[in-house]
């Protein structure tokens, strides 16, 4: 970072140029700064095995996290929202690290289930329940425990977490009896400790405690019969926030208030024997603060009593750190000011006396509209932001080879009111099982197969907890009040297996569903869910799936493989019919008028009539065409109605005109939807004709409650 006439550039680009095109405030990170950070770090401990979990909480800009994730490293989290983003930024689990003292049991459920590398353990109840846990889910899950030390650090009290009257890990003394009775338990692995010490840490004498209290730690533990294989050291590297002549942009320069990775890392290496054992660090602030900073406007300028102020367009919800812990951070203007200087107090825009970025700081005389950078406010920046005066979070920039990109957008005044309510909702607080949400922006894919669309949510996250999904469905269906569709799909994961389930218009179950689960297997082919051969399940069993040139065949489960002609008596008409079950139940009938407009006031007393009893059928009648093609007409229930097409339909028809007629296979199945084909393949029924997603969006859902 330097002055090149007079204006201050960030590597090659001028910052002030960034502000023209993004407005103010905006976040600023350098890519080579963060990067050089963190291979300093791997550097330091090149000696020793070393897991780096980079602390998500100092900044988690998902963009970030991407390049994280691809250099290899591993992450540390605290919150199932925190495991959500490093998942999905694509860090992998056996590297992720779960701390916190308060986990839940969905969190801890998530941690498990996403098979994460350990969880750092803060007390003997949380380790009841994480073993618990991993019982259900038939798991051996590793922890450590973290304990703390009592080791003073000589930081601000908010973030010293390793000494007395602190509320995380387990007292040293109490320990050892800790670790025995963890170690008794089936389902958990104990495999190391854990100390973070605190945050914001400058010498190395605390950390060189620590590693002596390890040491002997280890001992008394291993005599107990308990081995260690990792010693998790958390983060706590502090940097000098007030000198910044490490923004000289390529040499790591010296600190003259911090200490390096290196002493870091020797404090804990040189002192001691470790063995095979593998380190874990978990550093934010230190690879995080010096890469960024905020870049701010004055908006105006003042003089009150005896007091300067320069008032500026970021305030303590952008940027809290010298409001809530008193922090010092170095403020340059971005065009170098005049030589005389004041004293002056940088404050931001929000009603609290407490809004500063700086007090009694001495800067040139700047005027109105000048732009101020806000340093080393990379790291518990942006992630302890709020909408405190509902005012919009900022955008955030990064300069990497050269060039700056935008990689969060300004927040709009419209997501200020996500989850507000048009409406209150009164809550049944007699139901006291209930478990009520609102969920907004719900994504879903619209899918046409044949004449039926079906909307397909992907639930695999149970995003739809405490949702009543029938009611969702019935909702969705209507196409008067809603998107309109003839079934809802949603996709879960069941025992490693992806599960579908299909709803009908009217809030029922169907147990299996042709046209549905050709949707279904394009849906996860297409999101890449699915590979183009593999099964899917549904209530009634499992179905192979072959997808060629996006077409998906299916197969289509005939109960028994068997059939029975059956004759009712409706309206005083004999009507011979042939019952089958391909996945849900059918009723076939040959017909030679397949237009007959009688059809289906016929088939609804059918679908009612007793032989059916409990759970009605679909009815379907048939013409004959030619040998190998029949045209096919279906009552569904569920819809209550006729529909453009059935797939099981189609394969139940085909399947009884091959019995009776000897229907020459692969049948072409003419419905009004369009052309479906039945083929037979080593004794199994398979369904395809053509499939394709309509559109893809995102809806809002509101008080749809069990
Ligand atoms: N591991 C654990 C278990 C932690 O609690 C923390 C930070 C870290 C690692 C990362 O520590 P670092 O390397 O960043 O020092 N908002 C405060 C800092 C809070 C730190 C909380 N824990 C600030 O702005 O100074």
């Amino acid at each position: 970072m330097k002055y090149i006439n007079n204006e201050l550039y960030w590597g090659k680009v001028k910052i002030a140029d960034i502000a023209a095109s993004v407005g103010t405030p905006f976040y600023l990170y350098n890519y080579d700064v963060i990067k050089r950070r963190f291979k300093s770090i791997e550097k330091a401990f090149k000696n020793v095995k070393h897991i780096l979990c980079y602390a998500l909480k100092a900044n988690s800009n998902f963009i970030l996290l991407n390049e994280i994730a691809r250099w290899g490293y591993g992450a540390e989290v605290v919150s199932g929202g925190e495991l959500f983003i490093a998942l999905k930024a694509g860090f992998s689990p056996e590297k992720i690290v779960f701390s916190g003292a308060g986990k839940t049991e969905d969190e801890i459920f998530a941690g498990v289930e996403n098979r994460i590398l350990l969880f750092n353990i803060e007390s003997l109840e949380e380790i009841l329940l994480i073993n618990k846990i991993a019982k259900k889910s038939g798991k051996i899950q590793n922890i450590l425990i973290r304990v703390n030390p009592d080791i003073d650090t000589a930081t601000h009290p908010y973030i010293t977490t390793g000494s007395k009257g602190s509320k995380f890990g387990v007292e040293w003394k109490k320990a050892v009896k800790i670790f025995e009775k963890a170690n008794s338990l089936s389902n958990i692995k104990i495999v190391g400790i854990h100390i973070h010490l605190g945050s914001q840490i400058l010498n190395k004498e605390p950390f060189i405690n620590c590693s002596r209290f390890i040491n002997r730690f280890i001992k008394s533990i291993e005599s107990a019969g308990i081995k260690f294989r990792y010693i998790n050291i958390g983060g706590g590297l502090g940097i000098d926030y007030e000198n910044d002549s490490y923004f000289s942009d390529n040499k790591e320069s010296e600190r003259e208030k911090s200490i390096s990775p290196k002493q870091w890392a020797d404090a804990f290496i040189s002192n001691n024997k470790w063995g095979d054992r593998i380190f874990i660090t978990e550093p934010g602030r230190f690879v995080m603060a010096e890469g960024g900073m905020i870049i701010t406007k004055i908006l105006y300028k003042k003089k009150s009593f005896d007091k300067n102020f320069y008032i500026i367009d970021a305030a303590m919800n952008d940027f809290i750190r010298p409001s809530l812990y008193n922090a010092h951070h170095n403020i340059k203007p971005l065009k170098k000011g005049s030589k005389k200087q004041i004293k002056v107090d940088v404050v931001g825009p929000i009603c609290e006396s407490g809004d500063f970025m700086a007090k009694n700081r001495t800067l040139s005389v700047l005027k109105k509209g000048e732009l101020l950078a806000i340093l080393s406010a990379g790291a518990y920046g942006m992630s302890l932001a709020s909408n405190y005066n509902s005012r919009l979070r900022l955008p955030e920039v990064i300069i990497k080879n050269g060039r700056a990109a935008l990689i969060r957008s300004r927040e709009n005044k419209n997501e200020l009111l996500n989850n507000q309510l048009e409406e209150k909702i009164w809550l049944d607080l007699k139901k006291k099982t209930a478990f009520q949400q609102i969920i907004k922006k719900i994504e879903f894919s619209k899918f046409s197969a044949s004449g039926n669309d079906f909307i397909i949510i992907d639930n695999r996250e149970n995003i739809l907890k405490g949702i009543n999904k029938k009611r969702l469905s019935k909702i969705i269906c209507n196409r008067n009040k809603s998107i309109g569709a003839d079934g809802v799909i949603l996709i879960s994961k069941k025992d490693e297996k992806h599960l579908v389930t299909f709803y009908n218009p009217d809030g029922s179950i169907a147990e299996c569903c042709g046209n549905g689960l050709r949707a279904a297997a394009a849906y996860l082919n297409k999101y890449k869910i699915l590979g183009s051969e593999q099964t899917i399940e549904s209530a009634d069993g499992s179905h192979e799936i072959k997808i060629r040139s996006k077409i998906p065949k299916i197969r289509i489960n005939i109960l028994k493989e068997s059939f029975k002609e059956q004759i009712l008596n409706i309206d005083n008409n004999k009507i011979k019919g042939y019952i089958v079950t391909s996945g849900v139940p059918h009723f076939v009938i040959f017909v030679n008028d397949i237009n007959d407009p009688q059809l289906m006031n016929t088939a609804k007393k059918i679908r009612y009539n007793k032989t059916f009893a409990p759970k009605g059928t679909n009815v379907n009648f048939v013409k004959k065409e030619t040998s190998g093609k029949i045209t096919v007409r279906t009552y569904e229930r569920g819809v209550e109605a006729e529909t453009q097409s059935c797939g099981t339909g189609a394969v139940a028809s085909a399947y009884i005109s091959r019995k009776i007629f000897k229907t020459k296979f692969p049948v072409n199945v003419i419905t009004k939807g369009g052309k479906l084909t039945v083929s037979r393949e080593n004794g199994k029924n398979f369904l395809f004709g053509e499939v394709k997603e309509i559109y893809c969006g995102i809806f809002n859902l509101q008080g749809i409650y069990y």
